[in-house]
């Protein structure tokens, strides 16, 4: 449709078609057969906003919105269609490694094709747009959502956040396979204090534009059609409300021209932050921000119309948002084809197809970060090894993380059923040595159910004893542990962050009798693995990997698959270091480890490393850095200096290294971060191979925000550090002039 014609539609519509296409509410109401009983009248929708609404959440399969699609747009007066969203997080039914996974694969291209395979199987089952990319920067392992992001660095973060959008959206949402991506929350959501979900934000200006904007930039210069608000304030005001955020930064200053989407019932939320008194005060603040949809706060549609009529809004203000909707869906071809790329054969031909699983096992693989690996304990041999695979995790195929809503557990592959396909010769045992969780801990699934522990104290004692008996017998023990699956996502903040106690007792006892033990780690956070890293050999991060878990997992431990990860997110020492991160600032009294005068930056009780730093990973092999090499000393204006190493893997096996580029801008007019992740790349090298990495620099990777809020480079020392991880002290310096 052309925008004169847009314009002529939107001129058409009467003021309740128009609010309506600005809200948002749930599909199942349609799948109810649009009976305002139920969860319709629960949320206060009406038979109006049943017949109206723009768009719906949270419903996928292609024969059910078809239907839902064709009953719609018979009964709206303008036969307008309308979009279909959900949140297709790590994939629709071929469910890959959540987000702070994929993070670690530092390998964007890879994390594309991921997007682009959920984006697939998601358009043939009927969806528009998922609410994807998450990119809140997340320094916080206390946050559940820290498992929805990518991590702690703004650069990786960014790289990543481009990759996924334009892994979902291709080169047009229009073409077949593609879906619309929303970049969320908008904005630093990833920041709550204390770590508590939906806790408010206290950042810096300076530390808000420097490193948690960047990110959604990113997404939103790679063309994500959407922004998801946050349910955070920044700088005291909730982001739905905040008409500088969302008008002056989002549009104006980033650039942004779609659509803004509230977050669930975020519209109403500015009632209980205390920032409006009531319904309209709520609708009026968060359409004078610019939000275009809200999202099943119902205040839209019994409010806009109102403040309309007494003039406290203007119908242009309605206009505005109710055109960006509908650009947004002719953008999306849906004028012209209602149900997009909805086709039932093609969905079933597409999920979990072999492509697809393929995709999910390698992604899977590159997520895991070998976190230790005494005597080089693995790979495991693929023959004549008795080998005991104990824990909650060997045969348990709920793996997908709290955010995969589509996922079948049943389509999963555990690590028991990947060891017994795998075709290796051991003689192996099986063992589950305990409850996922603790005995007498509830957790909050969605709706009203808990998970929780239901066995007796008896069948405890009996798979303690099985579980150490098969250790004993073996030579080497896979101890599969971790947390609960939903004890990471939304509205899953921890304030202790190690392994239950139960499990770390199972461990204990495992290692009285045999010391041979290979950790396999299931999270959605970092962990405090003290206590893991006392009682094994070597510990093995899988996060949580999606539907081919089990096989990848194999694939590492038996070395088909040489890992690769590199920590996206420091594991801390406890959860006293948080927030830790690895580009942190310099203090006045910064601590050396050792130093034993007492008036430093330091704590008493734990030092102030972490256990594991950001961009840390082990390999089977080994990687040789030579000294890092510039070819010149003097940067200035518009010039650029290469930085070269040479990159030689001097072990057995063939392997990927991230190697990774961090500057430090020595001196500034503001406390400058210790080093900032500038640059990466991946590569394979052969046993004995070796190449040379040259990594371009230019004067944008210097900016930062001066004293007086200029983005600009100060001309000064820098030193740039290049290695395997952040903590490298492979160093060169240069000048800026
Ligand atoms: C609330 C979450 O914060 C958001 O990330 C999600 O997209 C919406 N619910 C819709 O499910």
């Amino acid at each position: 449709m052309t925008q004169d014609k847009l314009i002529q539609l939107l001129a058409e519509l009467s003021i309740d078609e128009k609010i309506n296409q600005m809200i948002q509410i749930i599909g199942q109401i349609y799948e109810k057969g649009a009976m305002v009983t139920g969860p319709a009248s629960q949320y206060g929708i009406n038979e109006e906003n049943i017949r109206l609404a723009g768009s719906v959440l949270g419903s996928l399969g292609a024969k059910k919105l078809i239907k839902i699609q064709d009953d719609y747009m018979e009964q709206h007066p303008h036969h307008i269609p309308m979009i279909f969203m959900a949140d297709i997080i790590n994939g629709y039914r071929t469910i890959f490694p959540i987000p702070l996974a994929q993070g670690c694969t530092f390998n964007p291209d890879l994390v594309k094709e991921g997007a682009a395979v959920a984006a697939k199987e998601s358009a043939a089952a009927g969806l528009h747009v998922t609410f994807s990319p998450m990119v809140d920067l997340a320094r916080d392992a206390r946050w559940g959502r820290v498992m929805e992001s990518n991590g702690e660095d703004t650069y990786l973060s960014s790289c990543l956040a481009k990759a996924m959008v334009e892994g979902y959206q291709g080169k047009s949402v229009k073409e077949k396979g593609k879906i619309a991506a929303c970049v969320k929350h908008f904005a630093g959501y990833g920041a709550p204090t204390a770590g508590r979900d939906y806790n408010n934000v206290e950042l810096s200006e300076r530390t808000f534009k420097e490193d948690y904007l960047p990110a959604y930039k990113a997404a939103i210069d790679a063309g994500s059609e959407l922004v998801m608000t946050s349910f955070n304030t920044i700088n005291r005001i909730p982001s739905t409300g905040n008409k500088e955020l969302m008008r002056e930064i989002l549009r104006q200053e980033m650039g942004f021209t779609g659509v803004l989407i509230s977050d669930w019932g975020a519209v109403q939320e500015l009632i209980s932050h205390g920032i409006a008194e009531d319904n309209n005060e709520a609708a009026r603040l968060s359409i004078e921000a610019g939000v275009d949809i809200d999202m099943m706060s119902m205040i839209y549609c019994n409010r806009l119309k109102r403040l309309l009529e007494e003039g406290i809004i203007t119908e242009q203000m309605i206009d505005e948002c109710v055109m960006r909707i509908l650009q947004l869906k002719n953008k999306l071809g849906l004028f012209e084809n209602p149900y997009k790329d909805a086709d039932a054969e093609e969905e079933k031909r597409l999920i979990l197809c072999e492509e697809h699983r393929s995709l999910s096992r390698k992604l899977a693989a590159e997520t895991f970060v070998l976190l230790t690996n005494e005597d080089g304990i693995l790979p495991l041999p693929s023959e004549g090894k008795k080998i005991a695979f104990i824990g909650p995790y060997i045969a348990c195929k709920r793996i997908h993380g709290s955010w995969s809503l589509f996922a079948n557990q049943e389509d999963s592959v555990s690590i028991k059923e990947a060891v017994e396909g795998s075709g290796y010769l051991n003689h192996c045992l099986y063992e589950r040595g305990c409850d996922l969780l603790e005995p007498g801990i509830e957790i909050p699934e969605f709706g009203e159910v808990f998970a929780k522990s239901v066995l007796t104290e008896e069948e405890r004692q009996e798979l303690l004893y099985s579980a150490v008996a098969a250790a004993k017998e073996s030579e080497a023990v896979v101890l599969a542990i971790g947390e609960h699956p939903s004890q990471s996502g939304e509205a899953a903040s921890k304030a202790d962050i190690t392994v239950a106690r139960h499990q770390i007792e199972l461990l204990k006892e495992i290692w009285k009798v045999n010391h041979n033990i290979i950790i396999v780690l299931f999270n959605g956070r970092p962990l405090d693995i003290r206590e893991l890293c006392q009682y094994s050999k070597a510990i093995l991060v899988a996060w949580l990997p999606g539907t081919e878990g089990g096989n990848a997992i194999v694939d590492v431990l038996f070395g088909k698959v040489n890992p690769s990860g590199k920590l996206a997110m420091t594991f801390p020492y406890s959860v006293g270091q948080i927030p830790v991160f690895y580009n942190e600032f310099a203090t006045g009294r910064s601590y050396e480890e050792g130093d034993r005068t007492r008036f430093h930056s330091r704590y008493l009780d734990i030092p102030n490393k972490p256990l594991f730093p950001f961009g840390y990973g082990l390999s089977y092999t080994e990687f040789e850095y030579s000294g890092v090499e510039l070819d010149k000393n003097i940067m200035s204006d518009n010039q650029t200096i290469n930085a070269v190493v040479e990159v030689k893997n001097v072990g057995r096996y063939r392997g990927k290294e991230v190697v990774q580029l961090y500057i430090q801008d020595v001196k500034g007019n503001v406390v400058r971060p210790v080093r900032e992740l500038k640059s990466f790349q991946k590569i394979s090298l052969q046993p004995g191979e070796s190449k040379k990495i040259i990594f371009s620099m230019n004067r944008d990777m210097l900016k930062f925000y001066q004293q007086d809020m200029r983005y600009e480079v100060e001309a000064g020392l820098f030193r740039i550090y290049i290695g395997g991880d952040s903590t490298t002290k492979n160093v060169a310096e240069f000048h800026y002039r």
